[in-house]
């Protein structure tokens, strides 16, 4: 069945070359039997691996994760710290594995609000996985679109007050490169799983242009063939990015 997926694939054009995924409907999965919120969390860590390894697969070069947002501080406390230690577990579990597939972890977000322990482990998986060439690996952990933005606005404003940039020197190019995905390509496809049709906050600036594909599987549930038919959405789609079709 995947490597039917896979070879559809091959055969119908460009595959993304950065997907971006929100992850979403840990809860519902848990809550549909019966358990708490924290088992469907730990139950999607079997589809990050699905995912990470369908990606590479299918040549995908970079997977950006939504893994918890700046709105998910406002979580109950319980449940915060249920998904650090998830992370921390993730960094000892699966640093080797990412590193013997040549998978190269980035950790983005406001990590100043995580706890040291957190970091330490966050550290661990980006120190220990450093120059896997396979996939880019981001995880997106404590981030948030509009202050994102705002970082780089402030960023720039500084630069311009102290005298080392120019007003008009202000373009795309240049408050790009303030982001956290600075020398990244933006998302040339967006999944977000549970069925739910918004953004919710997330990497505003970069997804402009992004196509985007609603799955209505719970994340413990999506599996690679479902990332396989997200890439297959993606190869029927026009990007026309403002312009008219090619006659
Ligand atoms: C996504 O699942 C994981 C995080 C946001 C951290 P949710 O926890 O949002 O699950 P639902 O949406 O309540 O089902
Ligand atoms: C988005 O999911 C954040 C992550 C997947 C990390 P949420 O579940 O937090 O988003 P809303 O509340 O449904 O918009
Ligand atoms: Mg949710």
């Amino acid at each position: 069945m995947a490597s039917e997926l896979l070879d559809r694939i091959r055969l119908s054009g460009d595959v993304p070359e950065h997907v971006a995924i929100i992850m979403d409907g840990n809860g519902r999965w848990a809550r549909a039997r019966g358990l708490p919120r924290h088992r469907g969390h730990r139950e999607g860590m079997k589809s990050v691996r699905e995912v990470i390894e369908g990606c590479v697969e299918a040549g995908v070069r970079i997977l950006t994760l939504f893994a918890f947002s700046t709105e998910n501080w406002q979580r109950p406390p319980q449940e915060v710290s249920a998904l650090m230690s998830l992370l921390q577990l993730y960094a000892r579990k699966e640093r080797a594995e990412l590193r013997r597939q040549g998978v190269e972890v980035h950790v983005l977000g406001e990590l100043d609000r995580v706890d040291p322990t957190t970091r330490r482990a966050v550290d661990t998986i980006v120190e220990g996985t450093r120059g896997g060439s396979e996939l880019r690996l981001n995880l997106m952990i404590s981030y948030g679109g509009r202050e994102e933005i705002l970082r780089s606005a402030r960023e720039l404003a500084r630069c311009v007050v102290a005298g080392e940039l120019a007003l008009e020197d202000i373009d795309e190019d240049v408050f790009a490169a303030t982001l956290f995905t600075a020398e990244l390509p933006d998302p040339d496809l967006l999944i977000r799983t549970s069925g739910e049709h918004r953004l919710s906050n997330f990497l505003l600036w970069q997804l402009a242009y992004t196509e985007l594909h609603v799955s209505s599987v719970l994340w413990p549930d999506f599996t690679r063939e479902h990332l396989f038919e997200a890439v297959l959405d993606y190869q029927r789609r026009e990007r026309r990015f403002g312009r008219v079709s090619a006659p």
